[in-house]
């Protein structure tokens, strides 16, 4: 371990690795687009709706400005109403009940599974039961796709269809996953997504699209993407937003999709080399389903809480970053304790307890697998220090 400068500090995401591998296509495309000039809509957007419908199945794509748009531009297109229910997750990023909220509606939190962290079957159906109790109308899910693996859709779409409730799969950190060769994009009614920076799939600004195989509601988005438009731009329909992703951005994601499905098989096998460098320690390492992929947004372990802090703390001192991907739940939040929980007393036991337990390491697709086996290394050294207090 004496050369660790080498990997000091080492990026938790890094963003330059990959753009030295693609900055001459990069180049390329900005300025196809300098050169033509058209910087909203222009055709480099056409162009990457039709990539991302070819890469993931879906029928239609509508590209958008980010991913926290694409929920609200879903849950429009959908006519959420004043006081009606969707359930979401409680542990996830914060922007899944915000959306609700913006779009008029009422989040309702959910418990999660410990182990893939995405929405707990059993926790909706109490959801369900708890917004009937309340006297509110339940109607619809956002199932989440925590850290890159898909949830449990076919339990989660038979509880939504048996109440007649929608589903909007939030696939912002699950983009380019699957489920028995299926993509993520044609699990629900409606998918969406984000290509902020970080994402397996990212743009170098903000961006998402939503997917969808339906007509109807792909022709209540296009509209709602741009003000509500009818038949022109000064013919307003419905009440929309300025939701446009840029052309910049679209000229980006389409070089970026080239080399996406190379850098998802090289997050697979971070993984994996994550998995042997950790075996023996006394911390759980992700539980992927056997029939699903995932595109590892984040490699998440759990520890004891007091152990998490003091691992976190060891690490960053030798220069390696982790991050607690979340510190809190949705319903702890300030903002959000008004709003309902699946439980009366408001306690989601999964969610609480992993918020004190996980820690993520760092993940992207041009990690040295020598580097994974030297962090491992690292918290073998820590286990091995400090085996009393553990
Ligand atoms: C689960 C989830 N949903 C929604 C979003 C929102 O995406 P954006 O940041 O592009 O608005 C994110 C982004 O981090 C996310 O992780």
């Amino acid at each position: 371990l004496s050369d660790l400068k080498e990997i000091s500090p080492l990026p938790f995401i890094d963003l330059e690795a990959q753009q030295r591998r693609i900055r001459p296509l990069i180049d390329a495309a900005l300025n196809r687009v300098l050169d033509h000039g058209h910087y909203i809509m222009g055709p480099e957007i056409e162009a990457c709706e039709a990539s991302l419908s070819q890469f993931c199945g879906a029928k239609h794509v509508l590209s958008c400005s980010n991913g926290t748009d694409a929920l609200v531009l879903a849950l429009m297109a959908q006519r959420v109403q004043p006081g009606d229910v969707v359930f979401v997750p409680t542990f996830t990023y914060v922007a899944t009940a915000e959306a609700v909220v913006l779009a008029g509606g009422i989040p309702l939190f959910v418990d999660v599974l410990k182990d893939s962290y995405n929405m707990d079957p059993v926790s909706l159906k109490r959801g369900i039961q708890r917004a009937k109790a309340l006297g509110l109308k339940p109607r619809g899910v956002i199932v989440v796709d925590l850290f890159g693996q898909p949830a449990d859709y076919e339990a989660l779409l038979a509880i939504a269809e048996a109440d007649h409730l929608w589903v909007i799969c939030d696939a912002a950190q699950s983009f380019g996953a699957q489920i028995q060769g299926k993509k993520v994009g044609t699990f629900g009614t409606l998918t969406t997504t984000s290509f902020f920076p970080a994402k397996p799939l990212g743009c170098y600004g903000d961006a998402g699209a939503v997917f969808t195989d339906d007509e109807g509601l792909y022709a209540t988005l296009k509209s709602l993407r741009v003000h509500g438009q009818g038949t022109s731009k000064y013919d307003a329909v419905r009440i929309g937003m300025n939701g446009r992703m840029d052309t910049l951005q679209a000229a980006i994601l389409l070089e970026k999709l080239k080399i996406f499905p190379e850098e998802i098989r090289a997050r697979q096998e971070v993984s994996e080399r994550y998995a042997i460098a950790f075996s023996g320690l006394p911390l759980d390492t992700p539980c992927l389903s056997p029939s699903a992929t995932s595109v590892w947004a984040q490699y998440t372990v759990q520890l004891k809480e007091n152990v998490r802090e003091a691992l976190s703390a060891f690490l960053a001192e030798k220069g390696i970053p982790t991050v607690v991907y979340y510190i809190k739940s949705l319903h702890q939040q300030k903002a959000y304790d008004t709003y309902p929980c699946a439980e009366e007393n408001r306690c989601l036991p999964v969610s609480e307890a992993l918020s004190k337990s996980v820690l993520s390491f760092p993940m992207h697709a041009y990690i040295p697998l020598e580097t994974v086996d030297r962090i491992g290394a690292l918290c073998h050294d820590f286990f091995k220090e400090n085996r009393a207090a553990v």
